[in-house]
């Protein structure tokens, strides 16, 4: 692997050795392999609907997908790894989960992979981490930065959308690239807005909805379980954000979405020049799609609407995390 010219034409991730923690559904597996990286050697994650969402659609081979806790995390775990991915629990840096940071029992798993990258004889050449916008203002994200330097890693952090990489839907978030090299990219001290190779798509050259969902967007339009029912119509629509097929934007997705209206994610109207619009929620399927992941991805059929909504609002943008990977 080359490890001077990161982001260079020549750089070949296919034998790079990924770690994913927190791996959830698998987003981040799903985007090294779409930017050519090599083996998911090792997926860790404690919840079981999430783990078998990624034994569906990944098939890792046995022993690959361990559900355990990682704050029983050793250094041994490290070994024969060259990239570490992750997206740690986001609640204790948002203002739902009300900031409690380093305190919050919920950071006790970054905290011990802190640890274990400020002690372990070997450590991953790349690391990529992501959450929501908020985390780089931490304790948490200060602490696992001076350990990153103190251990000789360059930093880049980054404040993105997929909004910026052609995809219509907004889901603004901190990411923090390290490697034990040099970029290749100019970097600075500053948070990064915009990717250094490829600059943001301008909003009129998205695509419609209705164009980027193709097929799911019909099939769903056609599922009448996906209607909002009357009541909640009335009730809410001051504060839903509604699109059409037209648009070419939405908002993020939330873990609520489908079970809370309010600012959880966007919803479909289907008969705007009608006084009153029949309303639908995206379908899982939409949302797995504006998420950037592939149409083969399915969950099994014994996991629930709620689940799928729930997994898909924790997991991140593959598309956005495959073009950060491709600046290792
Ligand atoms: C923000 S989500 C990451 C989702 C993932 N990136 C994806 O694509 O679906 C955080 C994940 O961390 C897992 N998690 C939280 N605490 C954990 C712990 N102590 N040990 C292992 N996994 C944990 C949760 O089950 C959840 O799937």
């Amino acid at each position: 692997m080359k490890t001077d010219g990161a982001g260079s034409s020549s750089f070949d991730g296919s034998s790079v050795r990924v770690l994913e923690l927190f791996s959830g559904i698998g987003g981040m597996c799903m985007a090294s392999q779409r930017a050519g990286f090599g083996s998911v050697v090792s997926a860790i994650d404690i919840n079981p609907v999430a783990n078998q969402v990624f034994s569906h659609s990944h098939h890792p081979a046995k022993g690959v997908l361990k559900a355990r806790n990682i704050n029983s995390l050793a250094p041994r775990d490290f070994a024969d790894v060259d990239a570490l991915l992750m997206s740690p629990p986001c609640q204790p840096f948002s203002r739902n989960g009300n900031r409690l940071d380093l305190s919050d029992p919920r950071t006790e798993p970054l905290s011990q992979v802190t640890e274990l990258l400020r002690t372990a004889e070997t450590i991953p050449k790349m690391i990529l981490l992501e959450n929501v916008k908020g985390f780089e203002s931490s304790d948490a994200c200060s602490c696992l930065k001076e350990v990153l330097k103190s251990r000789g890693y360059s930093l880049q952090e980054f404040l993105l959308s997929p909004n910026q990489v052609g995809i219509p839907n907004s889901r603004l978030r901190y990411f923090l690239l390290a490697k034990t090299a040099v970029f290749s990219f100019q970097h600075s001290a500053s948070i990064f807005l915009e990717l250094p190779v490829k600059s943001a798509v301008p909003a009129t050259d998205l695509p419609r909805l209705k164009d980027f969902l193709g097929e799911a967007f019909d099939r769903a339009n056609s599922d009448l379980s996906l209607r909002l029912k009357s009541k909640d119509v009335e009730r809410y629509l001051p504060v839903l954000d509604i699109v059409t097929g037209d648009c070419r934007r939405s908002c993020c997705f939330t873990k609520s979405y489908g079970h809370f209206l309010e600012g959880t994610g966007s919803i479909v109207s289907l008969n705007v020049d009608e006084p009153r619009p029949a309303l639908r929620f995206f379908s899982p399927e939409e949302v797995a799609l504006l998420m950037g992941f592939p149409p083969e991805f399915s969950f099994p059929e014994s996991v629930t609407r709620k689940q799928r909504y729930r997994l898909l609002g924790n997991s991140v943008n593959v598309v956005l995390v495959a073009e950060l990977l491709k600046l290792f």
